[in-house]
């Protein structure tokens, strides 16, 4: 009998790639969307559960059978229909519609999961539009999956919620206990950061109270291929460079990490044992946006690539030192941003978002990136 996760915005750029992974891996996934052509679960029954998951004892919760599927109807709108071409997902994806702030659409989507992994959130910094679905949407995440039983909840926050700290050391690496200022989020107008500081906060403040099991994810900016349809935030990125928008880059730096790997971690925080009550900082390397379109050149001397710095007076300018032993600890091993820029404007290309030209370089270190070795058969099998 699979064991049920739960993915919030399963049809997004991490979240497909969360999804496509545990499905290789045998999970039934339960994913979730807003999105018209999804029909709301109506009635769910539970699937018996393995005595043990996530390493912890655990008892069957009822039903025989894992009869669910049945009851519930399949997003079969183009914004979510790349996961149905993903392997296993005739076999082991449900979708379901729910919305963040319907705590009734999140409770009887949990129903009978033994994980969830919250992805969905919006990107941007409109602060009527963010500040609820982020906010409140998280706590909704929380507060109903500890209602429904569920085992793990891991949770995609981002680096916003670390650094934007005027009073943080800027040579002590990020780790754990670091947290963004929120007076320094509203005046700098940085309202994702700010949100999305909020929501986590606020997660593991109902998680201690409900005495449910939380891990968070930290990605940095995620590139790599696009599994879904849509352009998303962190792709935009590099666009504007490849299409020529962007005559000169700004003087910044910034993490960034492997689309792929930014999945892997999710699954690995679900699955070790061990892994709950921590913050996980998923980043590979940091770059300055220099350096970033430097390396897009030599992959792709074909596009208008800025060669120049928007503000040609001050240093360049370093980014944020980071640890991300604990991730590597779990097994993650980080692609080289060679090879995930390479992934992305290939599927940029691919998907047309991008003319197709002459000229690219493969980088030598290409083939790195195929799926890493998997530790879930052990924690499968525990499932
Ligand atoms: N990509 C990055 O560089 C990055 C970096 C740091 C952290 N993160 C975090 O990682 C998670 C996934 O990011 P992503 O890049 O995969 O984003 P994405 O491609 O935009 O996907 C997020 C999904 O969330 C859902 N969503 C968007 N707005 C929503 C709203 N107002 N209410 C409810 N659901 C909404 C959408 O699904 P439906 O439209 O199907 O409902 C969307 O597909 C997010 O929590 C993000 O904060 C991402």
């Amino acid at each position: 009998m699979a064991v049920v996760v739960c993915v919030t915005g399963a049809g997004g750029f991490i979240g497909s790639w969360i999804v496509k992974l545990l499905l290789a891996r045998g999970y039934a996934v339960r994913g979730t969307s807003r999105h018209a052509g999804t029909v709301p679960l109506a009635v769910s029954r539970c699937v018996p559960l393995p005595p043990k998951i996530l390493g912890r004892a655990g008892s069957a919760k009822s039903a025989p059978g894992m009869d669910w599927a049945d009851q519930l109807l399949r997003a079969d709108g183009p914004k979510n229909a790349h996961l149905w071409a993903l392997d296993g997902a005739a076999e082991r994806l449900t979708m379901v519609q729910v919305d963040l702030l319907d705590r009734a659409s999140l409770r009887a989507a949990f129903d009978g999961c033994d994980g969830v992994i919250h992805t969905a959130s919006p990107m941007h910094d409109t602060p009527e539009e963010i500040i609820e679905p982020v906010i409140t949407g998280t706590l909704n995440v929380v507060e109903m999956a500890a209602d429904a039983g569920v085992r793990r909840v891991v949770l995609s926050s981002t680096i916003g919620t670390m650094y934007m700290n005027p009073h943080r050391d800027p040579d002590a690496p990020l780790d754990e206990s670091c947290w963004s200022d929120l007076d320094y989020c509203k005046q700098t107008k940085n309202w994702y950061c700010y949100a999305k500081t909020i929501a986590e906060r606020g997660a593991w403040e109902a998680a201690r109270a409900l005495g449910l099991d939380l891990a968070v994810v930290i990605p940095v900016v995620t590139l790599g291929e696009l599994l879904q349809p849509s352009m998303n935030t962190s792709t935009k990125h590099i666009l504007k460079y490849l299409t020529g928008e962007a005559k000169a880059y700004v003087n910044e730096s910034h993490a960034y990490v492997h689309v792929k790997d930014a999945a892997e971690a999710h699954v690995r925080v679900l699955e070790a044992p061990n892994a709950g009550g921590r913050r996980y900082v998923c980043a590979e390397r940091t770059l300055h946006r220099g350096e970033l379109c430097r390396i897009l050149a030599g992959l792709f001397p074909e596009y208008p690539i800025p060669t120049r710095c928007k503000d040609e007076v001050n240093p360049p300018k370093k980014g944020y030192k980071y640890t991300n032993q604990p991730l590597k600890d779990l097994g993650i091993k980080f692609t080289p941003v060679q090879e995930y820029l390479y992934e992305a404007v290939k599927s940029l290309q691919e998907k047309g978002f991008i003319h197709k030209a002459s000229g690219t370089k493969v980088p030598a270190s290409r083939g790195s990136s195929l799926p890493q070795n998997s530790t879930a058969p052990m924690f499968m099998s525990k499932l």
